[in-house]
């Protein structure tokens, strides 16, 4: 098998190049109607083993309704799913080695980030000792430590996204969903969300999904699909990954009293 190795450009090397197994999740001719409405139509993609896979659209164009489709959350109305040459389509969610991040970060509000981690976890009678170590380690991972003990609440956005992105990699999916990771953040958190589902990528080798209507954000993929109106317009991949690092040790220093805030910035979306 031909393996393509993108031009060396930045430190960052999509793990999919190294692996190279191609036709892991397979959707086909999926299709999504609500009530009559076509939400996702005759949508045909294969993502491969170890892709950092984005799909860029307006608001309304599907991407949500897909992504809940290969977690699970929905059921395709026609055509099939396939993850690792098994149909899918009737698995339960907590049945597929799938998680996703959801558009709202989704912790439980009455709990701790610790609590709010190990929740999978217990819920699998995993031992009290085992569940420690592992929220410990996804702590570590994510550079929650210090916050442990705090409830969603009192954290900030990207706080809180980090800890959905621990949630999702506690029980050591295949394979994440991850829908608009940073929509409601600024620049500079979103690059290190973005970084840091790069890290998981690259070094442990997860297969990534992400939804964005950000191309800035999509340019962190290495494979960007368009959808419109339900519909791939578009298919590209990217032969120069931008590295999330990168892009945040290029951003100017910034005084204190002037972070960015999402409100304050102008960015570039697709309608
Ligand atoms: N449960 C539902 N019942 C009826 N219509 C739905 C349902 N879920 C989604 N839709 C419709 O399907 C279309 C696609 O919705 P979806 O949430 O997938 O869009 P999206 O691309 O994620 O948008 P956004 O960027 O705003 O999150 C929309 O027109 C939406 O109103
Ligand atoms: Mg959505």
């Amino acid at each position: 098998m031909s393996v393509e190795i993108p031009a060396a450009t930045s430190d960052y090397v999509p793990r999919a190049d190294k692996l190279g197994s191609d036709n892991y999740l397979r959707i086909m001719n999926v299709r999504k109607e609500f009530d009559g409405f076509v939400a996702v139509d005759a949508v045909n993609l294969s993502i491969r083993k170890g892709e950092i896979f984005a799909l860029l659209g307006g608001s309304g164009c599907g991407k949500s309704t897909l992504l809940r489709c290969l977690a699970g959350f929905e059921t395709p109305t026609t055509g099939k799913i396939e993850l690792d040459g098994q149909i899918i389509n009737g698995l339960q969610p907590y049945n597929r080695p799938i998680n996703m991040m959801f558009q709202s970060y989704a912790l439980f509000p009455h709990m701790t980030v610790e609590q709010n981690i190990a929740f999978g976890l217990k819920q699998d009678g995993l031992p009290k000792e085992a569940v420690a170590h592992r929220v410990d380690e996804m702590l570590t991972l994510v550079r929650m430590n210090k916050f442990a003990q705090r409830k969603p609440h009192q954290l900030s956005g990207g706080q809180q996204q980090r800890v959905a992105i621990a949630r999702a990699l506690v029980n050591e999916p295949v394979m994440i969903l991850a829908d608009e990771a940073t929509g409601n953040l600024d620049t500079k958190t979103s690059y290190e969300i973005m970084s840091l589902l790069q890290e998981l990528n690259s070094s442990q080798g997860k297969t990534i999904v992400f939804v964005t209507h950000e191309p800035d954000i999509a340019a962190f993929s290495s494979r960007t699909v368009t959808l419109k109106d339900g519909r791939v317009v578009k298919d590209i991949k990217n032969e120069n990954v931008r590295s999330a690092k990168e892009a945040l040790a290029a951003l100017p220093a910034e005084k204190d009293d002037e972070k960015p805030s999402a409100d304050k910035q102008e960015k570039e979306v697709v309608k």
